[in-house]
This record gives C-alpha cells, structure tokens and sequence, in this order.
C-alpha cells in the first residue's frame, strides 16, 4: 500500500466510525475507536462476491480488476461481503457461483452493535464462534487485547486465512479450528469460563456445552434461526446451574445458519396428493411477518418452507410429511400429507400469537436448561414454544 491509499484507508475507517455513531450502532469510545483502528480492507482478501442483478448468482469481485481506491471504498461500505459460497472461496472463482454464502465479514454496523449490546467490560474474556473473515474478531482484539480473545471456526481454510490477516494487523488471539457448536472444549480442561460468549452464525438452538463455558452471570448473545430462515437474536445470562435465560433484541438480525444445524439436501420438492384437504384461514402472508414466521419454525421445526406470494409449501425432511397452501375463492386453502399435520401445527402456534395482539419478538424471551430449551411469551409461564434440541 503506498501513502496516499493508507491514508485513504484511515479516512475512510473515520467515516465508517462517524457513521456507526450517528446511527446509534457505536455507543461507546471503545467500539469507535476500534472501527478507526481496524482495516476491513486486509480481511477481505483478494476477492469478495457480489449477488447478480437478478439475483441468480454470485459474482467474484476482484480487488485487482477493481483498482485500490474502489476496493477501499467497496471494504468500508456498511455491508455484509461474502467470501465464499458453498465453500468456493471468491479469489478462486472462475465465474458466476450459484449457491448459499458460507463464510463472510458481516456488515461493520451489525458487529458492532452486537458488541455494544453484549456490554463488555475491561478485562473480560470473550469467546467468539464464527472467526469468519477476522474481522469482527481484530474489533475485539483492539478493544480487549488478543489475551482476552478466542475465535472458532469451522472451516480450515477459512480459519487459516483470518489467522494470515489478524497477523498481519499484529493480533494474535487464540484461533481454534472447531465445531462451535462444542465451543471452547480445550478450554473447559483449564476451567477457563468466559464472561460473554458472541455467535456470528445461527443455530437452531442454543449448543449446551456452551452453558458450562460461561461463568455463572456472564452473558451469551446468539441468533437463532432454523430450517424456514427466520432469525432472532437473544441476549443471555448464565445463572449458577448453566441454565440461561433473557430476551429476544428487536430489529431484525440474521446470520447464516451455523453448518452442523443446516438442513440435510430435501430432494426434489413435490407437492402433497390429493387428500386431506380444507379451507384455511392462513395464507402464506403470515410467513412474511418475522416473529410468526419465528414461530411457525418452532411449530414444525424439520420443515424447509419455499414460498411465493401466492402459496406456500413446507417439507417436513424427517417424516417426508408436505403441506401445501393456495388460494381459493379469495381465501385459502390447505392440502396435507404425511404423519405430520404442518399446517395444523403453524395455524395452531400463529392463533396463539393473534390472541396475545400479535406481538413483537421483544416481547419474547428464552429459557434454556441442560434439559430442554424454551422460548416464551411476556415471562417463563407463559405462553411457550419448544426448541428442537
Ligand atoms: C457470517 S460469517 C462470520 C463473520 C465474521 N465474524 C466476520 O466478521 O468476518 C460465519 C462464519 O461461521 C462459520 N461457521 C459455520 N458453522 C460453524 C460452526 N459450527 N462452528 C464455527 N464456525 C462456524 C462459517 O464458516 C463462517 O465463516
């Protein structure tokens, strides 16, 4: 890099940190002065992809076509780049990929948030799953110092790569090639307990081994998400018998689905045969509403859903039990098959939800027990929906 992009590179990074503040992502001097210090731009290797214009693929966008002062302003635009799809990292891309991210540098705004709203003190230790880019793992090396910091991830190549990055920033947290979903074993042997635990991919339900690795009043923030990609972000105490409990955030947070919780491949799509048919009072609508579709996943928990704005069909992988919804006569109606009534189960969760006045994810919150996990309406004795644990 010479002087002039260097300096660029720091104009830009204030512009960013200017930006996060006057938003109300970045509330303190901590998280402000780490977005200053950190340059995305190394993180984001040699290539990134780009979603197509009509969305079909991903397009590689190589910081050597684009020129530096481009991929500068590309690496501090307020967005989430992916680097790799179905694990084709993007600087190996001959072309167009079509398929689903699988590693990426979430959007600066969203990390940091993330950071703020977990309140971590000075001192504190912090395991982070997801190392991804490294990204928002140099954040909390700038702001905590790399004694305090370990990452998980999955993936080697991807592991290997943000360890090349962090290094040449100067950060050498403590990098673990794992499944996260185990979080920090080796650390357990050490009694080594964390005061917050951050996930920057989703799970279905919160991994129970991370309950004995936060100590008892230390937090826990993850998202979580399932099969119909609904997602909701809970903020986590750990109480002195590893349960955790706390509430959902509002907005509206998604990450990808962390690789052990992904569904297995469905096949092909069929429609259910004719037979058990009815009129419905639910049509796909209600799936576009976050916090019903957050429940409907919980409801039938082993189904994909694919939608249109005219029906919807859900697929039970497990049971091969299908559902289909379609208009009728300006209504709806419903097609089942299989042992699994998916419809019934939706419509059944979603009444709940009108009857309390269709309320927001912040009026939920989550229980979770060595024994069961639970997400509840208003307090712990009301309303609730199992996790598929
Ligand atoms: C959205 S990216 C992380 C972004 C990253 N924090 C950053 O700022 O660049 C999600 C990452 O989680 C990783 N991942 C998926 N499943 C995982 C698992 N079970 N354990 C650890 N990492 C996982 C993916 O390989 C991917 O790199």
């Amino acid at each position: 890099m010479t002087h002039s992009t260097t300096d660029a590179a720091a104009e830009l990074r204030r512009a960013l940190a200017a930006d996060l503040i006057e938003r109300g992502e970045v509330r303190t001097g901590r998280w402000r002065d780490a977005v200053q210090e950190v340059p995305r731009e190394v993180f984001l290797g040699e290539a990134v992809y780009r979603l197509t214009e009509d969305g079909s693929a991903w397009r590689p966008v190589r910081r050597d076509r684009l020129g530096e002062q481009e991929w500068l302003e590309l690496a501090y635009q307020d967005v989430s780049w992916v680097t790799q799809v179905d694990g084709v990292d993007a600087a190996d891309a001959m072309g167009d990929v079509v398929g689903s991210p699988t590693s990426s540098s979430t959007l600066p705004s969203l990390v940091v948030a993330m950071l703020e709203d977990m309140d971590i003190g000075a001192g504190q230790r912090v395991l982070e799953i997801g190392t991804g880019t490294g990204y928002s793992t140099a954040l909390l090396c700038q702001a905590l110092g790399d004694a305090r910091v370990t990452s998980v991830e999955v993936d080697s190549g991807v592991a290997a790569a943000a360890a090349a990055a962090l290094a040449r920033v100067g950060h050498r947290p403590r990098l673990l090639v794992a499944d996260g979903v185990l979080g920090d074993l080796d650390g357990l042997a050490d009694d080594r307990r964390y005061d917050r635990l951050v996930a920057t991919c989703s799970f279905r339900y919160l991994p129970p081994p991370w309950l004995d690795q936060v100590r008892p009043g230390g937090t826990i923030l993850f998202t979580l998400s399932g099969w119909m990609h609904a997602n909701a972000q809970a903020l986590l105490t750990v109480t002195d018998d590893a349960c955790a409990e706390g509430r959902f955030l509002t907005g509206h947070r998604s990450f990808m689905l962390a690789r052990p919780h992904q569904p297995p491949p469905a096949g092909p799509l069929l429609y259910p045969p004719a037979g058990a048919e009815r009129p419905s009072a639910l049509g796909p609508e209600v799936l576009r509403e976050p916090t019903a579709r957050l429940l409907a996943q919980l409801a039938a928990p082993g189904a994909v859903a694919v939608a249109t704005s005219r029906d919807v069909l859900l697929w039970d992988i497990a049971s091969g039990s299908r559902t289909h919804v379609q208009p009728e006569d300006g209504g709806w109606r419903v097609r089942q098959s299989g042992p699994v009534r998916l419809w019934d189960q939706v419509e059944d969760a979603i009444r709940t939800w009108h009857d309390h006045g269709s309320p927001d994810i912040s009026r939920f919150g989550l229980t979770a027990t060595p024994a069961e996990q639970r997400l509840w309406l208003d307090s712990p004795q009301g309303p609730s929906w199992r996790l598929p644990i």
